[in-house]
């Protein structure tokens, strides 16, 4: 058994996931990220990690469409070993916008 996914994940990334995981298999795609799960072990390490519980069990029967769009995006999509941290651009932003607000930001 795996676990998936699903459509929450569009937009926050978080990532958390992707560290907690011990066998590295998350995919990423452009909005969100699946996990292989052929690959998966099953150990449920990533599960408590999402913030924004994206991440589910496949035992649950109502989520058969997200193993699907799992198992075909983790094929396409590259493999994401680990968290990406901020590009520099938008730390810098985020820096500039701090000492605007005298810090308290
Ligand atoms: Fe990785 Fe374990 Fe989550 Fe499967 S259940 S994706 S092996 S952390
Ligand atoms: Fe997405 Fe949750 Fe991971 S938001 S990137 S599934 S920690």
């Amino acid at each position: 058994m795996t676990y998936v996914v699903n459509d929450d994940c569009a937009r926050c990334k978080s990532m958390d996931c992707v560290e907690a995981c011990p066998v590295d298999c998350f995919y990423e795609g452009p909005s969100m990220l699946v996990i292989h799960p052929d690959e998966c072990i099953d150990c449920g390490k990533c599960e408590p990690e999402c913030p924004v519980g994206a991440i589910k069990s496949a035992r649950e029967p109502s989520l058969g469409k997200w193993l699907a769009y799992n198992a075909k995006h983790a094929k396409i999509w590259p493999n994401i070993p680990a968290k990406r941290e901020l590009p520099d651009d938008i730390l810098l932003t985020l820096v500039a916008g701090r000492a605007r607000s005298g810090g308290r930001g």
